[in-house]
């Protein structure tokens, strides 16, 4: 595996790929790697002749300055990690390379990036569409995976390929969660303990929500009155939403760490 750090570096190594016309295949990541992101590399390897892996902390999507200060980084052991899964290329560019001096130009997506984590985090679709646009033009990848966990991302990314016509495929996978039923999250590890089990309320609403949607019920109040009854959390938000289909999600706040989540709904399994 080559670790590449400028986009140069990266059109050359990809350019006899392009000239055959072999499946690149692209998993965007801001590292901290865990099992949901094995399952994307898996899954793009699978898929595709080469793969490329991003690694790249945004730092135009986050809001608070804390936040990205503390977001977890061991480029190493997610350099293994890649490698490991047959990962051919990572990049790894610094934050000049991405958004060098007069840096001026962002995508902005439209209204479906200006509700639930849009209007909690003002500006990060903004951030998320832009570093997802460049790093689609500097790869070309034939398909780009990303996570079922983070419904909007994948809603809003797949309205600006569409818009733009970018022309590549982007593939959602399932959330993977561990066994106490916790969607995995790079920030998972912020956790104390005791938050840990007060963030099992987040699935379990989403669970009781999805019940009660199968019943006839009413999915919202379902999850609400879970998160209600949980204790120390606050809840953000709780809502339908239609990110390529009926989906309930939400988002949390267990002490310093926001958590969000959601169940496609009329399905048996998420
Ligand atoms: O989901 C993420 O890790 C990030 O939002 C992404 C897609 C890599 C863009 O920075």
């Amino acid at each position: 595996m080559r670790i590449l750090r400028t986009v140069n570096e990266v059109r050359e190594a990809l350019a006899p790929a392009r000239e055959l016309g072999e499946r690149i295949g692209l998993v965007p990541t801001m590292g901290a790697f865990h099992d949901g992101h094995r399952a994307l590399m898996r899954a793009a390897r699978e898929a595709s002749d080469v793969v490329v892996v991003s690694l790249f902390v945004n730092p135009a999507q986050f809001n608070a300055a804390g936040d990205l200060a503390r977001y977890p980084r061991d480029e190493e052991r997610d350099a293994r990690d890649a490698e490991a899964h047959g990962v051919d290329l990572l990049f790894v560019p610094s934050v000049e390379e991405l958004y060098p001096p007069g840096f001026d130009t962002w995508v902005e997506p439209g209204e479906l990036a200006t509700t639930l984590e849009g209007a909690a985090r003002p500006g990060h679709f903004r951030a998320v569409a832009t570093v997802c646009t460049k790093l689609f033009a500097i790869v070309t990848p034939t398909a780009a995976w990303f996570g079922q966990k983070d419904a909007q991302q994948v809603a809003v990314v797949r309205r600006v390929v569409s818009d733009l016509d970018l022309g590549l495929e982007i593939v959602a996978l399932p959330t993977i969660r561990d066994s106490d039923g916790l969607a995995l999250s790079s920030r998972n590890v912020f956790l104390s303990p005791q938050e840990r089990r007060l963030s099992l309320a987040l699935p379990r609403a989403l669970e009781a929500g999805s019940a009660a949607h199968e019943a006839g019920g009413n999915a919202i109040a379902a999850a609400r009155s879970v998160l209600d009854g949980a204790g120390e959390i606050e809840v953000e938000y709780v809502a339908l939403a239609d990110f390529d289909g009926p989906t309930l999600v939400a988002a949390i706040r267990v002490g310093e760490t926001r958590l969000i989540d959601n169940v496609r709904l009329g399905r048996t399994s998420r």
